[in-house]
């Protein structure tokens, strides 16, 4: 056996945050609603700075769809040097370092472009192109993160839903702005 199959599995974990009525973007794209609210859970659990570094730091990789890639820079790129795969079908040209695009075949992508080089590969989004990734089948997680508000119109959480498939709860953390994520995993173990 050799080494490279003693390897520990990457792992594709879908995160988005949503509203309390499944939208992940509103219209104009205004990213208000994400911010707190004030609201105080007091049963919630609150993070540190220090811990959310951490936790970014062991992402390898992060995988968006074009759109929500330009989203981000004129947000301000939440993704620092991170290894980041574009998925378009357009020639864009990377402002950012680590960026590359990738244009066809999302399982080629997953299996010859990412397993062999990264882990823990995030996918960040849109819809469109989350939508895509569980259709085939290439989601290990899903960590959906609730906000506490309802946006009544915007852009919908996963799209045109793909046929039914059946997730398993794996976590539930509420915190003290009284978002919470859940984490659903494909498999049951
Ligand atoms: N709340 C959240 O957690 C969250 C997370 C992410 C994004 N968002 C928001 O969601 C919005 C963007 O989402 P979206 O669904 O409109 O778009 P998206 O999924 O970010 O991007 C869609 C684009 O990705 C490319 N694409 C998708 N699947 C492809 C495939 N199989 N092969 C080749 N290219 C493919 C196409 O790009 P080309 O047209 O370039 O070919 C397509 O137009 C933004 O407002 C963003 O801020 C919110």
């Amino acid at each position: 056996m050799s080494s490279h199959e003693n390897a520990p599995r990457s792992k594709v974990t879908l995160h988005m945050v949503a509203s309390l009525d499944g939208f992940i973007a509103r219209k104009d794209n205004s990213v208000s609603w994400l911010e707190d609210n004030g609201s105080v859970y007091e049963a919630g659990v609150s993070i540190s700075e220090e811990e959310v570094a951490a936790f970014i730091k062991a992402i390898d990789c992060y995988v968006l769809g074009s759109r929500t890639y330009e989203h981000a820079l004129q947000l301000g790129w939440p993704y620092g040097d991170t290894p980041t795969v574009v998925v378009t079908g357009r020639k864009l040209i990377s402002t950012k370092k680590g960026v590359e695009f990738h244009s066809g075949d999302l399982k080629t992508l997953l299996e010859e472009k990412l397993t062999p080089r990264y882990r823990n590969i995030w996918l960040v989004g849109g819809a469109m192109l989350s939508q895509r990734f569980l259709e085939l089948g290439l989601v290990d997680e899903i960590k959906l993160t609730v906000a506490p508000v309802l946006l009544g119109d915007g852009l919908r959480l996963f799209g045109g839903s793909p046929a039914e498939q059946r997730w398993n709860l794996k976590n539930v953390v509420a915190y003290k702005n009284g978002f919470v994520e859940l984490s659903y995993s494909a498999s049951t173990v």
